[in-house]
């Protein structure tokens, strides 16, 4: 197989006439996959029962014939009239108890009877219709599963699924401290969703919710995969996730039943109107993305143009597009494919631009693209199944991420950006990390960095303390320990189960004002690198055992720990009592990488990123200038993308690309 290179194509919104036209100007430039259908069950099922699968075959005939293979998506994201006009009740309740109404997308609730019944028929019949065509290769389920439903219909799954998990009222009514403000059930019907309308909600049952509303599109998703396995094997599935900042479902057990991830990226939406991107920010989306299945993914929908429904965003920058296509295919991308091929002319995404313009020209993003489709013809079969190797792993918990959903602790704290500051700083250094679940399997990682481990099971503990013991380091940080798994305070002093492994204690905290920071004093063993800063939390740590890293400087614990080391079995964990802010992650991380003997793949200059991804003794090395500047760099290989040899220091564009074939000899 060649490197998956693509466009999501919706032949449905143009005049037959034209298709031919684009499918040659698609073979013309690389195009080798598509991605068709997703939204047209309209088109697929007009009436009720009644299928045409005619114009979806033409189109996908048409595209065999330019040797463009095809991925088919489920149209359950967006229902037809005829559909959701059955019953008021197949509309989502949003948290404020607002029922949805037709005209969006993702308008159904995710259990509801009559639309899985519908469901069923229409995936039934397209995987019937498409098993033995074999110009298709695979199949999306949905699109970007989401939002929560506070619906009656859902409410009573809740209770049926809170059956399950605790089996009486008993262990319930004991789990989530009932007894606190009189909520002692007597009957599983007693039990509420917890809508907008009641303020505060039994933290317990906040977070059950969170995670049976995760498990609603789990199984939601399971009933499509089933048919699709049982009538069409052979085919991969997939679904096409939103990245690390997506937070309403717990992405590792969406993931666990497809065969790959593939997901979208937009660096340039139209909820973000800077000047700047952020290539941290992308990054750590596809690390997250790769970490899901722990394998390489794909993009399903990479970005080809400004993105916009009512309005436009800044459009992306010369050089931006086939940069951000590269980063992701630096990150483990095994297969790119472009939201989308031609602007449309009508429907919300009127503004959401593609390859084409709205006339169907070509223009600068074209070229740009086709550049990129015509290297992948040529280098794509050297990257594909090459892989990224990391000693550094991060830990990311969704049952933690909706806890601090349910109480942010600090108005200001936010788990994915405590996250993503502390991603950042590895990433500044050019460190490769994996972000891996709770369950991981972390005895192939020198240093585990695991942010704020608020709900915390004794079994992660355990795994931790063998983690150090065989000589790892581990860093964790405010509010760890904090929360047994149901969301009740543990009965330890703190960091509770952490508190023996940290050599520390929490004596007490201080949760801090807007704007209010401190500075804080390292010991000599920390270089600092700016200015590093205690936000938002100040746990004031005793140590007990452990060696004092940092100190607070101001207030009533001035002087007092507010990072500690403890030496633990052949290893170490790191106790950081503070959000912190960019500065202290770029004093804490050389140090951490030193500790935990982890080399940095290169020292760079700032928007220069270099990432390898390896296939035996070939190693792959990507140097991505996400700056506005020209960059001087140092390389040694074969640079891939001109056939040409790098000796030592070349000159790199603006949103310049080497991907360079290291020798051995250079490591
Ligand atoms: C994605 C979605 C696409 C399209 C795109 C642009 O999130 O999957 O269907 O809507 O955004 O808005």
């Amino acid at each position: 197989m060649s490197f998956p290179f693509g466009v999501d194509y919706y032949p449905e919104h143009w005049p037959e006439a034209r298709w031919a036209t684009d499918a040659q100007m698609m073979q013309e430039i690389g195009v080798n996959t598509v991605r068709l259908a997703e939204f047209a069950w309209s088109r697929l099922e007009p009436r009720e029962g009644r299928f045409d699968f005619g114009w979806l075959d033409r189109a996908v005939d048409l595209l065999a014939q330019h040797d463009i293979r095809v991925i088919l998506g489920t149209p359950t994201a967006s229902a037809p009239p005829w559909l959701m006009n059955k019953d008021e009740t197949l509309f989502l309740v949003r948290e404020d108890g607002v029922r949805l109404s037709y005209g969006h997308r993702r308008e159904y609730c995710p259990s509801h009877p009559i639309y899985h019944e519908h469901t069923k028929t229409i995936v039934t019949a397209m995987a019937e219709h498409y098993r033995d065509n074999p110009n298709v290769i695979g199949w999306q389920i949905d699109n970007e599963f989401g939002d929560r439903c506070y619906c009656t219909i859902c409410r009573e799954r809740f209770q049926v699924w809170l059956g399950d998990k605790y089996g009486t009222l008993a262990t319930l009514n004991d789990a989530w401290g009932t007894v606190f403000w009189s909520h002692v059930y007597n009957d599983w019907s007693e039990i509420p969703i917890p809508l907008s309308t009641a303020p505060s909600h039994n933290p317990g049952l906040a977070l059950d919710f969170k995670r049976f509303a995760s498990d609603v599109y789990v199984r939601y998703q399971k009933l499509q995969l089933d048919i699709l396995r049982e009538v069409s094997p052979g085919h991969f599935i997939t679904h096409n996730f939103m990245g690390f900042r997506f937070d309403q479902l717990n992405y590792f057990e969406l993931a666990r039943d497809l065969d790959l991830v593939t997901w979208d990226n937009y660096p340039r939406g139209f909820w973000n109107m800077q000047e700047h991107v952020n290539p941290s920010e992308i990054a750590l989306g596809h690390a997250t993305m790769r970490g899901l299945k722990g394998k390489n993914f794909w993009m399903m929908e990479q970005q080809s143009g400004p993105g916009g429904w009512d309005i436009v965003s800044v459009t992306p920058r010369p050089g931006e597009l086939r940069l951000w296509a590269y980063q992701a295919i630096a990150h483990g991308a095994d297969g790119m494919i472009f939201f989308r091929w031609r602007t449309a002319r009508f429907g919300a995404e009127e503004y959401w631009h593609g390859l084409l313009n709205h006339d169907g020209t070509p223009g600068r993003r074209f070229d740009e693209l086709k550049q990129m489709g015509l290297e992948l013809k040529r280098v794509g079969d050297d990257v594909l199944g090459s892989t990224v190797n990391a000693e550094v792993a991060f830990l990311l918990d969704y049952d933690t991420r909706f806890a601090f959903q349910v109480q942010a602790n600090n108005p200001q704290f936010s788990y994915p950006e405590h996250f993503a500051t502390i991603y950042g700083a590895f990433h500044r250094l050019n460190v490769p990390v994996d972000i891996v679940p709770p369950d991981a399997d972390l005895s192939r990682y020198k240093l585990v960095l695991a942010p704020a481990l608020y709900v915390l099971p004794k079994g992660l503990v355990e795994r931790l303390e063998a983690f150090t013991k065989a000589g790892g380091t581990l860093l964790t940080t405010l509010r760890s320990g904090v929360k047994d798994e149901t969301n009740a305070v543990v009965d330890l002093p703190l960091p509770g189960l952490l508190a023996e492994l940290c050599g520390v204690t929490v004596q007490d905290y201080d949760s801090l004002p807007e704007g209010v920071s401190q500075g804080l004093e390292f010991t000599n063993e920390v270089t600092p690198v700016g200015e590093a800063q205690a936000d938002m939390w100040c746990d004031i740590l005793t140590p007990q055992g452990a060696e004092v890293v940092a100190r607070y400087t101001a207030n009533f614990y001035r002087g007092q720990a507010a990072v500690t080391c403890n030496r633990a079995g052949d290893g170490q964990a790191v106790y950081v009592g503070t959000a912190g802010n960019r500065a202290l992650y770029d004093t804490l991380a050389p140090w951490l990488l030193r500790l935990a003997e982890v080399s940095t793949r290169a020292d760079t200059q700032d928007g220069l990123e270099v990432t390898e991804r390896t296939r035996g003794n070939e190693r792959l090395r990507f140097i991505l200038n996400h700056s506005d500047e020209e960059q001087r760099v140092t390389a040694w290989g074969h640079d891939l993308l001109t056939d040409a040899a790098v000796e030592g220091e070349v000159s790199l564009a603006p949103k310049g690309v080497l991907v360079v074939q290291v020798r051995e000899t250079s490591a």
